[in-house]
């Protein structure tokens, strides 16, 4: 890899895309090796949970290269945006949790990246937003889908035409990030709740994720159905049987993720 760097802890796998010299921005390369990343973690049984955050103090990711960017014709440019949406849906489907630990700007396609996370946590010192417009371009990699459906249609128009950057604090109070952190706690923070999603049932995490990912797009009989079946189908998991005894018998549970 020469662009992402990855480091398992325990069972979280931290994930950090690594070209600060240019903010972290994507190019087709890391957005490729991203991809590799995503695809080798999801089937490997020791990893619970997935942090993913950018290189140095200033950069979560400062959006798509634009050198690369200023290169696309219609065809390229419809290419381009597919891939960065095929990327990111993975990692929106990713069967296990990704927070987004966000470290400074998280701009155009590296917003866009936060929104395609389960979870975002931010720097006090983080700055969001979806500049395309200043380029004459529109968010390619799924923002003006995902950015909608997190913070409603007022704030992601807002958001998106204006191409304004806001802070942490403000994105938090518009849903756009869970929680703030001061910049020197974001490391621990994010740990803090990986661990506690990888102490839960990994089989019944995979189902939460796939019945709200799925759900969310299907009327409420049909999300509701999914949930009913995903429900009966955790009954017959060892992880269920392991979660009820835990309870029953006053102990931590030690779940299988069977
Ligand atoms: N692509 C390529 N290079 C980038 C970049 C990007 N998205 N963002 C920053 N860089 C490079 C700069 O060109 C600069 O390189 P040089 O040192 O070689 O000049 C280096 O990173 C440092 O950046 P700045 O000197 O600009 O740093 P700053 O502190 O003055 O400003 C910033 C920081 C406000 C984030 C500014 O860099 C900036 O506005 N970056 C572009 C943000 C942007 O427009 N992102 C959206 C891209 S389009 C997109 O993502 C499309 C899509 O949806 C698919």
């Amino acid at each position: 890899m020469e662009n992402v760097r990855t480091e398992k802890r325990d069972n979280i796998l931290w994930v950090t895309i690594d070209r600060p010299k240019v903010l972290n921005a994507l190019n087709a390369k890391t957005l490729e090796e991203i991809g590799q990343v995503f695809g080798e973690a999801r089937t490997d049984d020791s990893i619970r949970c997935v942090i993913l955050t950018g290189a140095g103090e200033k950069a979560f990711v400062a959006g798509a290269d634009i050198k690369e960017l200023a290169l696309m014709t219609p065809i390229s440019g419809k290419f381009v945006s597919e891939q960065g949406q095929s990327v990111f849906l993975a990692i929106e489907r990713f069967p296990k949790p990704v927070i987004a630990a966000i470290n400074g700007f998280a701009l155009g396609g590296g917003c866009e990246l936060a929104l395609a996370c389960h979870v975002r946590i931010a720097s006090e010192t983080a700055q969001l937003g979806l500049p395309e417009v200043s380029l004459g371009i529109i968010p390619g990699y799924g923002g003006t889908q995902r950015m909608v459906r997190l913070v409603g249609k007022g704030r992601a128009l807002e958001l998106v035409c204006s191409g304004d950057r806001i802070g942490a604090v403000e994105a938090e109070r518009i849903g756009l990030v869970n929680k703030v952190v001061p910049a020197d706690q974001l490391v621990s923070a994010a740990e803090e709740m990986a661990k506690k999603f990888a102490s839960r049932s990994p089989v019944a995490i995979r189902a939460a994720i796939e019945a709200i990912n799925a759900g969310m797009d299907m009327p409420l009989e049909e999300g509701q159905l999914l949930e009913a079946t995903l429900f009966g189908l955790l009954c017959a998991t060892e992880d269920m049987k392991e979660g009820m005894s835990a309870f029953l018998e006053k102990r931590p549970a030690n779940f299988p993720g069977r």
